[in-house]
């Protein structure tokens, strides 16, 4: 058994970070054993035999042979936990067991859910790790009256992006642990220590890194590695290196851990756990400013590609690094692996940040080190900086006519959230994909003092550009659909941004097969968690205040905020299906829609600034700069005991 903070197991009050059966998870003997460190040279990516069938470029006009075979068993295994979540969401008027027994030799009746995680940094980081928390049923608790656990078994889908994607990919590349197991294991994780800035590196002997002369030394090794093995680096390798160090669970970061290796994830490949999608978006050659028009990519456990109608197109993620042309890897070509190094993905779809790494000249490290990250500066252009370098194209030559990389053999990623589009929303709405429902976290920095208020709150902007992209340009659109969004005013005016709402709520009054979108926007619950984007140092006593805000966003308090709340996610999730079945809809769904869903209102004027009042009793994070972590883990219990609201 690994070692717990004993105040936290000790705890009977609180609930995330309480002791419980869930922690005990059995010591791997050998890493070896974990699926993740499959690169065959480390970071570096490395040719190897190709398998019989060689790798090649696939059209997205339908799902991967591997995602269809696996959505059957997962669409299945979604059955019981569907039964379990929407019986103890106890839905007057409604019996979950006779509904799932009339469709359960249909599974594509049955609801089809998603959740995506929007960018903001840690900010999006925690706060979205509270709302995974109150979704994940083997949280202590959370399957209680008033909650709503299991939604995250009973999902088919988890997309992140930026921050939201280290969260998403911190999960899954770490075997699929939840957000409780890292809570518990305190400051002997290796992992969430979100005290140790980027710049420093890790203050852990468990991880084999002293000091961060030996940290930055690991990072320059790697990368350097990859560009002796004739690979382009970018200031995102250095970033997604040093990111790993946060989110994957093992040595060094793990620089063999791979993306692509989650296929083979034990709960991933027995379809137990939703797939996870990360978002980055595409800078075509010349392009500077990332619109609307540019191409949303996505990365799976299986390929990175798009549905967008200008790449229309999806590639192995374990063989890029290959050359593939025109969508072929020609005879004479060797295959190449280990270029989705799982931390690269990571820092791609989070691409904005990777210039924190150009701190690095306030570090006491080597002028060598130095040199060497500004150096990758002077090829790219000031313009560049924030681009992964996905050279060679798997798309080269693929799809001419309309792919703006096609002619260039290099492929430049961005951040996910570059177009606006802060939330992952654009693999989930594929009509293909027949989502019904995404439960959409909200931690983006969008309200600017002073005019609008307070900062780093979200106002609706995310949603407004998806909505936008889905309007503006039929051929971009290419049959997907999106519920009508109101502007950024309205969200404000009629606090749309500040509780629950849900967009689509009728599916007559939709362009297309739109899912329902429910939005859950950051706001102060239990914390002012309206954090800078860029605070890259967190004590784990606000990383904890940010969690536990988050959590008590997906849960309204425990249900304090509204007593009808898990009903109503109850309603919402089963909103498409009521529509399929021609299932009458129970009187308590009709007050929820009535309640949360937007009616059509819209009230543009200029909103007054912006300044959300707390809404349950605050969590106390004072401790007068004290260096010692245990002291204010307790005080923040003590504090935590005065409040019913306190999970954790
Ligand atoms: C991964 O987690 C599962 C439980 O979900 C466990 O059975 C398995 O042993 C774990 N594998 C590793 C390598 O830790
Ligand atoms: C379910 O709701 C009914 C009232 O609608 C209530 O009487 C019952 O106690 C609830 N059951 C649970 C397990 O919460
Ligand atoms: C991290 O890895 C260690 C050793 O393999 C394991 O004991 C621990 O449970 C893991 N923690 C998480 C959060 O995955
Ligand atoms: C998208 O591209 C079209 C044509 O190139 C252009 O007219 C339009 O302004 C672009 N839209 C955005 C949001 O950049
Ligand atoms: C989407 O784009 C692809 C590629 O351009 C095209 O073949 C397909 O017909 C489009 N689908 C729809 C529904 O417009
Ligand atoms: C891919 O092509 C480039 C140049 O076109 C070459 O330098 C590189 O060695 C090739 N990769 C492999 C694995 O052969
Ligand atoms: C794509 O363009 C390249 C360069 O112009 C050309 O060599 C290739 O034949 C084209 N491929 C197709 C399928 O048209
Ligand atoms: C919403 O956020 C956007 C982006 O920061 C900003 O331009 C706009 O003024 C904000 N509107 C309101 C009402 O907060
Ligand atoms: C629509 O999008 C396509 C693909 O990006 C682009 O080629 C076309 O110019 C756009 N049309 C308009 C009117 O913006
Ligand atoms: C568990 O959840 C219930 C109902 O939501 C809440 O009243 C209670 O305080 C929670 N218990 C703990 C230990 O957090
Ligand atoms: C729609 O919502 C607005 C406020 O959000 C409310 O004032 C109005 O009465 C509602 N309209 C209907 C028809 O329910
Ligand atoms: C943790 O951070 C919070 C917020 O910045 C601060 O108020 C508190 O004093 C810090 N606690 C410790 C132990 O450093």
């Amino acid at each position: 058994m690994k070692t717990v903070i004993p105040l936290l197991t000790a705890s009977t009050f609180t609930c995330l970070a309480s002791a419980s059966a869930s922690i005990g998870r059995p010591e791997i003997s050998a890493l070896e054993k974990r699926a993740t460190p499959q690169a065959p040279n480390g970071y570096a990516p490395a040719p190897v035999d190709c398998p019989s069938i060689r790798p090649s470029i696939r059209s997205a006009a339908e799902l991967s042979p591997n995602e269809q075979e696996w959505l059957q068993r997962r669409r299945a295994n979604t059955i019981e936990p569907m039964r379990d979540l929407l019986g103890r969401l106890n839905i007057t008027g409604f019996n979950a067991q006779q509904f799932i027994d009339n469709n359960r030799n249909n599974a594509s009746a049955l609801p089809n859910i998603a959740i995506a995680f929007s960018g903001g940094g840690y900010r999006a980081m925690t706060n979205g790790a509270g709302a995974l928390a109150a979704f994940d049923s083997r949280t202590s608790n959370s399957t209680s009256a008033g909650q709503i656990g299991g939604l995250l078994q009973a999902a088919t889908y988890v997309a992140g992006l930026s921050g939201g994607g280290w969260l998403v990919g911190s999960i899954y590349s770490n075997n699929f642990t939840s957000v409780q197991n890292i809570l518990n294991e305190g400051e002997n994780a290796v992992v969430w220590q979100l005290g140790n800035t980027i710049l420093e590196g890790p203050q852990q002997s468990r991880v084999r890194i002293r000091n961060t002369v030996d940290y930055w030394t690991n990072l320059y090794d790697t990368v350097t590695a990859k560009s002796d093995a004739g690979f382009e680096t970018s200031l995102t390798d250095y970033w997604g290196r040093a990111l790993s160090f946060q989110l994957v669970n093992a040595t060094n970061g793990g620089p063999a851990y791979t993306f692509s290796s989650i296929q083979d994830d034990e709960d991933f490949k027995n379809a137990n756990a939703p797939m996870p999608i990360l978002v980055a978006d595409e800078r075509a050659p010349g392009e500077v400013i990332i619109s609307l028009n540019s191409t949303d990519f996505e990365f799976n456990p299986w390929e990175m590609g798009s549905f967008d109608p200008t790449l229309f197109g999806f590639a192995p993620l374990r063989y890029i690094g290959s050359n593939f042309t025109a969508g072929r890897l020609p005879d004479n070509e060797r295959c190449v692996r280990g270029m989705d190094n799982a931390g690269f993905v990571m820092g791609t779809s989070s691409s904005l940040f990777n210039q924190f790494i150009l701190n690095v000249d306030s570090v006491n490290v080597s002028q060598l080190i130095k040199n060497a990250v500004t150096g990758l500066l002077e090829g790219i252009g000031e313009a560049n900086n924030d681009i992964a370098d996905y050279t060679p194209n798997p798309f080269y030559h693929y799809n001419n006519g309309t792919n703006p990389s096609a002619p260039s053999k290099r492929l430049t990623l961005v951040d996910g959230g570059s177009d606006l589009q802060n939330i992952p929303l654009n693999p989930l709405i594929q009509p293909i994909r027949k989502v019904d429902v995404i439960f959409a976290i909200d931690s983006s920095a969008d309200t600017l003092p002073p005019r609008t208020g307070a900062q780093n709150w979200p106002n609706g902007t995310s949603l407004v550009a998806t909505y936008q992209r889905s309007t503006m340009n039929s051929t971009m659109q290419n049959g997907t659909a999106f519920p009508a969004i109101p502007d950024t005013n309205t969200f404000v005016n009629l606090g749309l941004n500040n509780r629950p709402t849900f967009f689509g709520c009728s599916a007559q009054n939709l362009s297309g097969p739109a899912p329902l979108i429910v939005y859950l926007p950051n706001a102060p619950y239990t914390y002012n968690s309206n954090t800078s984007t860029f605070q890259m140092q967190y004590n784990n006593t606000e990383r904890n205040a940010m969690i536990l805000n988050g959590y008590n966003a997906a849960t309204q308090g425990n249900s304090s905020l509204d007593a009808n709340w898990p009903q109503c996610v109850g309603c919402a999730i089963l909103s498409r299906s009521f529509d399929r079945t021609g299932q009458t809809v129970p009187d308590v769904c009709k007050e929820c829609f009535d309640r949360y869903c937007w009616n059509g209102t819209i009230a543009s004027n200029e909103p007054p600034p912006y300044w959300p009042q707390m809404k349950l009793k605050a969590t106390k994070v004072t401790g007068s700069g004290a260096k010692q972590f245990l002291p204010n883990v307790f005080a923040l219990m003590l504090a935590s005991m005065a409040s019913s609201f306190f999970l954790l």
